[in-house]
């Protein structure tokens, strides 16, 4: 059952994306080569919890910090390490949500440590338009089949692989509620968009092929081919009419 947030319920998940977008913001400022992947971890979990909020990620099904950070070709989940420092020339993603009195915002941004090659640019550039193609639709009457459509026509335009196996997600206050939200067509126009619901929209675009698989830590994400991958997501609010990006100052 896909809900519909009360005025009340808005007002928290406002709080919750405003408070979002400046720990990512505070941690994309801070990335640095020679950071490990565990120290953004760190940093982002004493963010959070300085703004009174909880991390969502943490423990959730077992995953082991509060902030996903995924290098080059990690599409998502990857797990912070000590070991793992970051290098100029490399894509970060970073994936984080938080709790505010009950409510939830998830967002994620992928990063360039440096100077960074043409082809990673245009792909987290890509990647971050394929999000506001996506939301060009998300407009009250139209269908959730819209969004994943524009998503993925967008980011094959530049010959990208569309990630099929994760998705994004209804939000509010369970960091997952219905529906899916795929970032690709299907074969159903899926749901019908009502002022009020809450969507987590997050392409994940690989630079080669779509074909993704799992480590042997059952949680980072790896693209098969070992293209790079950027991930770029918002909380969105639906209204009637233009969508309220929750997550973004
Ligand atoms: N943004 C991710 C998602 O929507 C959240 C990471 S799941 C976690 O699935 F387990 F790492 F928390
Ligand atoms: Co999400």
């Amino acid at each position: 059952m896909v809900s519909i947030k009360s005025e009340r319920e808005i007002g928290l998940m406002r709080e919750a994306g405003k408070i979002l977008a400046c720990v990512l913001d505070e941690l994309g400022e801070a990335l640095h080569p020679g950071m490990s992947t565990l120290e953004i971890d760190q940093l982002g979990d004493r963010i959070i919890r300085r703004y009174g909020c909880i991390p969502s990620f943490k423990n959730y099904n077992g995953y082991p910090a509060s902030i996903c950070v995924s290098v080059n070709d990690e599409v998502v989940h990857g797990i912070p390490s000590k070991y793992h420092l970051l290098k100029e020339g490399d894509i970060v993603s970073l994936d984080a949500g938080v709790i505010y009195k009950g409510y939830h915002s998830d967002a994620a941004r992928t990063y360039g440590i440096g100077e960074i090659s043409p082809e990673a640019k245009q792909l987290i550039r890509v990647t971050k338009q394929c999000f506001f193609e996506g939301i060009k639709y998300a407009k009250a009457g139209n269908h959730l089949n819209d969004i994943s459509t524009a998503i993925q026509t967008y980011a094959q335009s530049f010959g990208y692989g569309v990630v099929r196996d994760l998705v994004g997600h209804g939000i509010g206050s369970h960091l997952h509620e219905d529906p899916e939200i795929p970032n690709f067509s299907q074969r159903r126009r899926g749901i019908r968009l009502r002022p009020g619901m809450t969507l987590a929209i997050e392409p994940m675009i690989n630079a080669g092929r779509y074909d993704v698989s799992w480590l042997d830590d059952n949680w980072t994400v790896v693209t098969d081919d070992g293209s790079l991958s950027a991930h770029y997501e918002n909380t969105i609010l639906i209204t009637d009419q233009e969508p309220e990006i929750l997550s973004l100052l």
